[in-house]
C-alpha cells in the first residue's frame, strides 16, 4: 500500500505525469482467475448464522455486495436486516467523498457494546475505504472491535478471513494495494430477478485531480468478451430483462485486452437473444466513439440514455480536475450524440466549489446546464481526498459559497427536469414494471428506456413484463401514469 502524502501546495500543471505516474499501476499481463481455484473452501462454517451487509457507494459496490452475499451463503450463512439478530456485520464502503466516511465510522461506533456482550459477533470492513492507510490506522487506534478489513482488490478471501477470525481476537487486515486480475466464477446472489448488474472492467487509469478511485480500485482490467457474453446469455436465460454493463470508465473496455473495444463489446452484448435492455455506466466524455454512438442508435434493446458526467461548465476548472476535455469539446459531443440520436436522454454529474473556482466559472457551469438540458444530475460539493493531487490546491472557495452553489445548480436542474417531464404528459411510453414502489405498495415502481420512474396502478402480476402506460402527472424527479393497450409509437 502506498502512503500518499501531501507535500505542500505546487503548481497544478506539476502535477502532469511524474506526479502521477509515481502512483500509475502500469497494465499488466491480465491474469484471468478462476475463484474456485483460489478461494479457501471453508466448509459451512456459517450454518445457523445469519449475516448483515451495510453498502455504500456506487453499482460496483452494490454488485459486490451481491458476490459477496453468494460466498457467505454458500458457506451457511442466512441473510437477516435485522442488527441484533446477525452473527456478521460487513460495512461495504465507499471513499469518494468524506460523509460517507464519516457515517461509517459512526455505526461501526456503535457496534462497540454489542460487540462487548456478544464477543461472538464478527465486524468486517472492506470496499474503497478499507483500500485508504488512514482508515487502516483509524481502525487499529479506535475501533479495535472489529475483526476482518478486507479491500476491493481480495473479495474473492472472504471466506477464509472469516475463518481466520474465528481463531484471533486481533484485528485482521488483508488489504492489497493492486491487482491485475480478473476474477471468474464468483458465487453471485442477485438481489433483483429482473435487472442485473455485470461488471464489465474494474479500475480506472484517468487520475481526475479530485478523485479516489484510482487509488481505492487500481488499474483498469477488462473481463475478457467471452466471460462477459457467457453471463449475458445465462442471465438472459433465467428471465433477466435488464442488464447493466459496469465499469468505472466503460469507454477504455479492452484497451488492455487489444482486440476489442466498448463499441464491439455493446454490438456484441445486443446481439445476445432475449436480453431486452442493455445500459452502462460510466461512459464518460473523453473516447466516446461514433461506433459507440451508432451502436446506441442502431440496436433498440440499448436504451437511448447516456449518463455523461460533465463535473464542470468551466475549460479553466476542467483543466484543474484533468479532465482531459474542454468546455466546447464537451459540448460537441453532446451535439454529436444528439444529431445521430435524436430522442437521446443525457445525465450527468457536476462537482461544485472545485479549488479556485470562481463565481464566473461556477456560472459557466449553470450555462452549460442550461445549454444541454440534462434530465437529471447528480451534483456534489467538492470533498477533499487524502492522497489526491487537488489537495495540493488552496481550497479557497468557502463553505458558504459551496453550498450556496450547490442550492443554485439545484434550482436549475430541478426546473429543466420538471419541464422536460412536462412535455412528456399525455405520451405513451414503454416501461419495464420493477417492483411495488417502495413508499406505496399499491402502486408498481415502473422504468422508461429513459431511464425514468414511472408510477403506476395495476396488477402486480405485470413485475417483470414490458408495458405501455400514458403520463398523467409530471413531478421533477418521477412520472405517474396510467396503463394503455395501445402500441408505443415508433420513433
Ligand atoms: N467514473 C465515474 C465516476 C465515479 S465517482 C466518472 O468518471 O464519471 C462518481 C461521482 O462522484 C463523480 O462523477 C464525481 O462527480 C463525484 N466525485 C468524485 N470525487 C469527488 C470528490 N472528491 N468530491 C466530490 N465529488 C466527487
Ligand atoms: Fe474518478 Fe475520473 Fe476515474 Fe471517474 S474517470 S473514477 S472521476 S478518476
Ligand atoms: Fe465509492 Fe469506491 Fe464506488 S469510492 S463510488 S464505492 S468505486
Amino acid at each position: 500500500m502506498s502512503t500518499f502524502k501531501n507535500e505542500g501546495f505546487i503548481h497544478i500543471d506539476d502535477l502532469d505525469q511524474h506526479a502521477l505516474d509515481a502512483h500509475r499501476p502500469t497494465i499488466g499481463e491480465r491474469n484471468r482467475v478462476d475463484y474456485r481455484a483460489v478461494a479457501k473452501d471453508v466448509g459451512r462454517i456459517g450454518e445457523g448464522k445469519k449475516y448483515l451487509i451495510r453498502t455504500h457507494g456506487c453499482q460496483m459496490n452494490e454488485h459486490d455486495t451481491e458476490i459477496m452475499s453468494g460466498m457467505l451463503e454458500e458457506m451457511g450463512y442466512q441473510p437477516t436486516a435485522v442488527l441484533e439478530d446477525a452473527d456478521f456485520v460487513l460495512y461495504n464502503t465507499c471513499a469518494v467523498r468524506e460523509n460517507a466516511e464519516d457515517k461509517v465510522f459512526g455505526h461501526i461506533g456503535t457496534l462497540k457494546p454489542m460487540k462487548a456482550k456478544n464477543p461472538n459477533l464478527m465486524i468486517g470492513l472492506c470496499g474503497c475505504m478499507a483500500q485508504e492507510e488512514v482508515v487502516r490506522q483509524k481502525i487499529q487506534e479506535k475501533h479495535p472491535h472489529v475483526d476482518i478489513v478486507f479491500g476491493t482488490h481480495n473479495v474473492h478471501m472472504l471466506p477464509e478471513l472469516l475463518e481466520q477470525a474465528h481463531h484471533t481476537k486481533e484485528t485482521i487486515f488483508e488489504v492489497w494495494d493492486k491487482s491485475d486480475a480478473t476474477i471468474e466464477n464468483l458465487p453471485k446472489l442477485r438481489k433483483d430477478k429482473i435487472r442485473a448488474w455485470v461488471n464489465i472492467q474494474y479500475g480506472c487509469n484517468k487520475f481526475c485531480t479530485y478523485c479516489i478511485v484510482p487509488f481505492t480500485r487500481g488499474a483498469e482490467r477488462s473481463r475478457l468478451p467471452e466471460d462477459i457474453l457467457a453471463e449475458l446469455r445465462d442471465l438472459a436465460a433465467e428471465g433477466y430483462k435488464e442488464v447493466t454493463l459496469l465499469g468505472q470508465n466503460v469507454n477504455d473496455y479492452g484497451i488492455d485486452l487489444g482486440n476489442v473495444d466498448f463499441g464491439d463489446l455493446l454490438e456484441m452484448a445486443a446481439k445476445v437473444e432475449g436480453l431486452e435492455r442493455i445500459r452502462f455506466t460510466t461512459s464518460n466524455p473523453w473516447n466516446f466513439t461514433d461506433k459507440m454512438i451508432d451502436t446506441i442508435a442502431k440496436y433498440d434493446n440499448i436504451p437511448s440514455h447516456i449518463h455523461l458526467p460533465a463535473q464542470s461548465g468551466s475549460s479553466a476548472v476542467l483543466r484543474r480536475m484533468k479532465r482531459g476535455y474542454t468546455r466546447e469539446e464537451y459540448l460537441e459531443l453532446v451535439n454529436r450524440i444528439k444529431t445521430k440520436i435524436p430522442d437521446v436522454t443525457l445525465t450527468t454529474d457536476i462537482i461544485v466549489g472545485f479549488p479556485g473556482e470562481t463565481e464566473e466559472q461556477f456560472q459557466e457551469t449553470l450555462s452549460l446546464m442550461e445549454e444541454v438540458r440534462y434530465d437529471g444530475a447528480y451534483m456534489f460539493i467538492y470533498s477533499p481526498r487524502a492522497g489526491t493531487p487537488a489537495t495540493r490546491l488552496p481550497d479557497d472557495v468557502t463553505d458558504e459559497a459551496k453550498k450556496d452553489r450547490l442550492k443554485r445548480l439545484n434550482e436549475v436542474q430541478d426546473r429543466i427536469s420538471l419541464e422536460i417531464n412536462k412535455s412528456l404528459e399525455g405520451k405513451v411510453l414503454r416501461v419495464l414494471v420493477e417492483s411495488e414502489s417502495k413508499n406505496n405498495p399499491d402502486v408498481l415502481q415502473t422504468r422508461t428506456d429513459s431511464n425514468k420512474i414511472v408510477h403506476v396502478r395495476a396488477s402486480k402480476d405485470l413485475i417483470g413484463q414490458f408495458v405501455n402506460v400514458r403520463v398523467t402527472e409530471a413531478k421533477t424527479w418521477t412520472l405517474n401514469g396510467e396503463l394503455v393497450s395501445e402500441e408505443v409509437p415508433a420513433v
